[in-house]
This record gives structure tokens, sequence and C-alpha cells, in this order.
């Protein structure tokens, strides 16, 4: 159980309905994938206000070469030892490829998430007509949903890679329309990846809940990067739309805090971190 230093500052918990409010007041949402305590720790000491135990753990934790393989005894797992190293941060697991394909299925999975991992909220990708009845089934069970559309990695192969989504006319008036049915549904959050930047920000601008980005752009509500890409130890190359927070500052607790003040600021992601 993580105890915080006598001298903290008292941070009030971020909460789900808390999410809506950032909105509202124009507050950016800090948030950043974690998988283990010590890191948690860190990312709560310097101010990030979610943490997300994404399923990309099984490509820069576990070595694999996609999300696929991680199973939900793994997501479990990593959301339990997250959840041990946070007090006021607000907690995310992602549901793993193929733990969402029937309501059923889902709701036994978030459950496992939520009581055994700590969770209070769980993602799930994608956006179609049978994803909506799932998010819908998992709200009517009081499980708080973020959804996750643009760039699906757990859809990769149909995908034919890691690609920008929603370019074209077509392809953005499809994502506009699954962002409008997972509102719907009922989600609460909804990140958005690899989506053109002006996308977002209409998608931003017209929806209730607040929208997170990864490669889409700086006006989404909040922004959300791969812990290990924002500290540089990724293996491999790192996302463009990401950046080497650690490089040239002293320390993870100081790289953390300055992703944390860009986001807030408005000055990340920069123009160099923003395609399409
Ligand atoms: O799995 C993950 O880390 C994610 C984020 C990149 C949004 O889904």
């Amino acid at each position: 159980m993580y105890v915080q230093p006598a001298d903290a500052p008292k941070r009030k918990p971020v909460t789900v309905p808390g999410l809506r409010a950032m909105k509202a007041r124009g507050e950016k949402i800090v948030m950043l994938t974690g998988y283990d305590a010590s890191f948690a720790a860190q990312m709560e000491a310097a101010g990030v206000d979610v943490v997300l135990v994404g399923d990309s753990l099984g490509m820069v934790v576990q070595g694999q070469s996609s999300t696929l393989p991680v199973t939900l005894d793994d997501m479990v797992y990593h959301t339990r030892l997250v959840s041990r190293g946070l007090a006021a941060t607000l907690l995310i697991a992602d549901l793993p490829f193929m733990q969402f394909r029937d309501p059923a299925i889902a709701l036994a999975a978030s459950a496992r998430l939520l009581a055994e991992g700590g969770a209070a909220m769980v993602k799930l990708e994608g956006g179609s007509e049978w994803v909506c009845e799932v998010i819908a089934r998992l709200v009517k069970h009081d499980v708080p949903v973020c959804a996750h559309l643009g760039l699906t990695p757990q859809s990769v192969h149909k995908l034919g890679g890691y690609r920008m989504q929603g370019k074209g006319d077509d392809a953005a008036a499809r994502l506009r329309g699954e962002a409008r049915e997972v509102v719907l549904a009922g989600a609460e959050l909804l990140v958005l990846e690899s989506v053109p930047a002006a996308l977002a920000a209409s998608i931003t601008h017209e929806l209730a809940i607040p929208t997170i980005g990864i490669g889409a752009g700086v006006d989404c509500d909040g922004q959300v990067l791969v812990c290990y890409d924002m500290l540089g130890i990724t293996p491999g190359r790192r996302p463009k739309f990401s950046k080497d927070f650690l490089s040239g500052r002293g320390s993870i607790h100081e790289a953390i805090a300055a992703y944390a003040d860009d986001v807030r600021a408005g000055r990340f992601p920069g123009p160099e971190q923003i395609a399409g």
C-alpha cells in the first residue's frame, strides 16, 4: 500500500464524475499509462490525474509484438500493483483482446478489474454496434467505461498496421458517428488515438464527455502517453506523437511533472508531435 510522504500536499481524489467537471471548467486531464506500484507512486506524486493500466504492457513490459497476447490475469495483476502506488489518482484498466466479445464476458472481466485490481473504470476499444451494446450493459451494472476510438491496437491486423485513422471525409464521418454512439451507450470518457487533430478537436467540442488524445492534437480535453515512451526507454522507435520528457532532466519525477505541466498549459503536444 502506498504511503504518502508526511509533507506531501493532500490532493482531492480524482473521480469519474470529476472528469466531466474538469472538462466543464476547461481543466486539461493528465493521463499516463502505468504498470507497477513504484511508477504509479511517481505519477501520483507528480500530480497525474489518471493512470491507465494499458494492454500496451504486452509490448513495453512483456516484449510482445502486439497487445493481443495480453491476458485478463495479466491485466488484473498489473492493475493490482498500480493500485498500491496510488491514493488520489483515478485508475483505469484495459479490457484485453477478446475479453469483451459479449456483454456477459465483459461484465465478468470488469468485475475482476474493479474488485481484484482496484480500478475505478474499464477501457475498451471500438465503437461498432456490438461494442456499444457491451458498453451499455457495463454501464447498466455501474461499471464506468472509457471508450477508445481511432487507432485501436487490438485491431492491428484488420487495420493493416499502426496507422492514423479518420483521414478523409468518409472515415472521419464514421469515426464521428462512433463517438456519438459510445456516448449514447453511456461511456464517460473517450480516448482518441492517432486521429487528425482537426477531427479530434471537433469531436471534443461536440461531446459532453471528456476526450483524451494520443497522437490526436492539442485540443482534446486531456492527453495520455505510454510512460516508457515519454521516459525514452521504450525499445525501438518512439512514436512520432510522443516526446522524451526525461531528456535533459534529472529524475523520473521531474520528467512526469514536466509532462503534467505541459499538458495543463496546452504546450503538449507541440507542432513537432502533431501529425495529419
Ligand atoms: O494500452 C494502452 O496503453 C492504451 C493507450 C495508449 C491509450 O490504450
